[in-house]
């Protein structure tokens, strides 16, 4: 599982540090997947880099992250010491560029085996290879292959096999079917779906994809400017919305030959270190009334799930 205490991530630069996220309370349960959902510069990839410790060193941390019961993150310090790559592991847009072009398959897997499991003789180690191929669907002749020799889609199982390698409990995949055709794409996110399911793991599945997200959520969590602004269970919070931020997304999408993706809401999320008062979304928001603007709405429930808007806080009141 992973949680976060009021956590505070920035990107310090010449003039202080921009915070990107604050105050972020996430809770993802052990076993389940769920899907950050939200435009382009919302956090979601420092949310997801915080989770698997790949953080730049002029990043700025304050509260706590803890990842599978490790506390990773406390106030300004960082320690992902044997959580990095072990417990927690990314699969990144592109993850076979996780794959070296100048060893076979079966080479990376077992370097990799050798490396989490040492101890293991060879023949386990080969066993173990052989098994994750197979759990990713791939033939024990891609063993003995070169990346070079495999076609897209063979080249992602095979890296997602390297990145299973460890054993880890928690994936952050961040956008792991963007660029890709209808079918890989589903390809890809059923692959995802069956090992999450299989080896029970813990799956944060970063996408513009709503489609996607509809198709392999347990949780939907909707980031606008670093916050959560909705979450609930999927796929409900994605076929009628409560947050007006993530009622204008889905009103965004284009209708024919949709491929689903977020299209552009009017206007822009706001930059790091310029977002506004009161609530973040509120000079895009079409119901903005005064309290917007001067303070920050809460996140409470209404319903099934969790929405952070005055709306739905004075609703409650009545
Ligand atoms: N390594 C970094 N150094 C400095 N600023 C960064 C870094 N990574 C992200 N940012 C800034 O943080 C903000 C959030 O970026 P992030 O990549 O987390 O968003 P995102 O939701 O993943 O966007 P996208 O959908 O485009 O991938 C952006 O303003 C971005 O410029
Ligand atoms: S708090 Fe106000 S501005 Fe923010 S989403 Fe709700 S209605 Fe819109
Ligand atoms: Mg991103």
């Amino acid at each position: 599982m992973v949680r976060s205490e009021e956590l505070g991530i920035g990107y310090e630069h010449d003039e202080g540090v921009a915070w990107v996220v604050e105050d972020l309370d996430l809770e993802v349960e052990h076993g389940v997947v769920t899907c950050l959902i939200g435009e382009s510069g919302c956090g979601k990839s420092t949310i997801g880099n915080a989770i698997s410790g790949l953080l730049p060193p002029y990043a700025r941390t304050y509260g706590r992250l803890v990842v599978a019961d490790r506390v990773v993150i406390d106030g300004d310090k960082m320690n992902f010491t044997g959580v990095r790559g072990k417990v927690v592991v990314r699969i990144a847009q592109d993850p076979a560029s996780a794959l070296n072009p100048y060893l076979t398959i079966g080479e990376q897997l077992s370097t990799a085996i050798r490396t989490h499991f040492p101890g293991l003789s060879e023949h386990d180690v080969r066993s173990k290879a052989l098994e994750l191929l197979s759990d990713v669907m791939l033939g024990e002749d891609v063993y003995d292959r070169y990346p070079h020799q495999l076609s897209g889609g063979m080249k992602r199982r095979a890296a997602i096999a390297l990145a299973l390698a460890p054993e880890p409990e928690v994936i952050v995949a961040d956008e792991p079917t963007s660029a890709l055709d209808a079918y890989l794409k589903y390809a890809v996110a059923s692959l995802l779906k069956k090992l999450q399911r299989e080896w029970e793991l813990t799956l944060v599945f970063i996408t513009h994809d709503v489609s996607i997200a509809r198709y392999i959520c347990d949780q939907v969590v909707v980031v606008y400017a670093g916050r959560i602004v909705e979450e609930g269970a999927s796929p409900r919070c994605l076929e009628s919305p409560s947050h007006p931020y993530l009622e204008l997304l889905l009103k965004a999408l284009p209708k024919r030959f949709s491929k689903d993706r977020l299209a552009d809401i009017p206007g822009m999320p706001p930059r790091p270190g310029m977002y506004p008062t009161g609530c973040k979304f509120h000079p895009r928001c079409p119901y903005v009334f005064e309290r917007c603007r001067q303070e920050e709405p809460p996140i409470i429930k209404a319903g099934d799930r969790l929405v952070r808007c005055w709306r739905y806080y004075e609703q409650s009141l009545t």
